[in-house]
């Protein structure tokens, strides 16, 4: 391609010298303000990068610095952290429900808590499972008041600690208290308390010998006993399920579901934390 620069006839200015198919190319430079601009820019960011350092070790000259300002303000929110759990500690479980800033701080860590300690076994949010009791509805084995969930997170279930809470359902099955076709009727009886099933000549042998083996602890319209974390019978929730084999399997090989005690984990202000999260969860009485 012939490069040649000439001088436009209509403008006046001269041409880049590029020919396309006859048509040449005028060359325009940027305006003036634009170029000037651009060059205050860079001096602009270069002020900027010492001024408000980004340099790793420049500390600006202005003594300001984003690193001093982190660690500052983790300082603050340190110190206020104290300032909140050391009132934790001292306060009862009642008076934290009733200081509305106490309360959203200890729903807050107890949340964070819970789901790093509890949830792998209760689930996010205290779902719960088979096996694993639901936190949030308002059917406890043990006590939904807050001194009752206090001592069950802090002792724990059926654990070596010497304040747990104890209770153990006899082996009705494996230790040959009931044979299996009296077990079997039993079950009938038991899911009918919550109308699972109709009654029938098997629930009314079953209701006999529930009168005998259970009500001592399941009372006697299954309606449990706390004491003893004995569950509820007549509703329809099941720690171990409601089918009639899982009710089989449950008066047969009893269950003994066991938690772990946290008062040698967690310190007492975090115990005081989860309680309260634990209450609020929507069950708590
Ligand atoms: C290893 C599994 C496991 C972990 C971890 C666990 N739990 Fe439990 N938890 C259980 C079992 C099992 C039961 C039911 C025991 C029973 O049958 O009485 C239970 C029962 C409870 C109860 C009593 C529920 C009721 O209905 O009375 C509360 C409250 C509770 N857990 C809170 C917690 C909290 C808070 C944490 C975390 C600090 C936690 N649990 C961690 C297994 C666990
Ligand atoms: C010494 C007290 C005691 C006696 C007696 C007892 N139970 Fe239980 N039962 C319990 C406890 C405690 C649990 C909960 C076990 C657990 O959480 O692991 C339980 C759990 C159950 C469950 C499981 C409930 C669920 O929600 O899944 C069934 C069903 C049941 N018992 C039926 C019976 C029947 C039927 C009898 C009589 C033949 C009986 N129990 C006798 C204490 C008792």
């Amino acid at each position: 391609m012939p490069t040649k620069i000439e001088k436009d006839e209509i403008t006046g200015r001269e041409t880049t010298g590029h020919e396309w198919d006859g048509v040449r190319e005028l060359n325009t430079p940027l305006p003036k303000w634009w170029v000037n601009l651009f060059w205050v820019t860079i001096v602009w960011a270069v002020g900027y990068m010492v001024v408000y350092p980004s340099l790793p070790w420049v500390t600006g000259w202005f003594g300001y610095w984003s690193r001093a300002e982190l660690t500052r303000s983790l300082e603050e929110q340190r110190g206020q952290r104290a300032g909140f759990v050391a009132r934790i500690e001292t306060a009862d479980l009642a008076q934290i429900r009733a200081d509305a800033e106490l309360l959203n701080f200890a729903l807050a860590g107890g949340r964070q808590v819970f789901a790093d300690n509890c949830a792998p076994c209760h689930g996010a949010g205290g779902a719960g499972a088979v096996g694993y009791p639901n936190l949030a509805d308002d059917d406890w084995l043990w006590g939904g008041g807050l001194a009752d969930i206090h001592a069950t997170i802090r002792y724990g279930i059926r654990n070596a600690d010497t304040n747990s809470r104890i209770s153990q359902m006899p082996r009705y099955g494996v230790d040959g208290i009931l044979k299996a076709d009296e077990i079997g009727k039993d079950a009938d009886h038991v899911l009918s308390l919550s109308g699972a099933v109709a009654a029938s000549p098997s629930t009314a042998a079953g209701a006999t010998l529930y009168a005998e083996h259970c009500v001592a602890c399941h009372g006697g319209a299954g309606e449990g006993n706390q004491e003893l974390g004995a569950p509820r019978l007549n509703d329809r929730i099941w720690l171990y399920g409601g089918d009639r084999a899982s009710v089989v399997k449950s008066i047969a090989n009893a269950r003994a579901g066991a938690m772990p005690a946290w008062e040698e984990r967690l310190d007492a202000a975090t115990i005081k934390m989860l309680t309260v999260y634990v209450h609020a969860l929507g069950g708590g009485k």
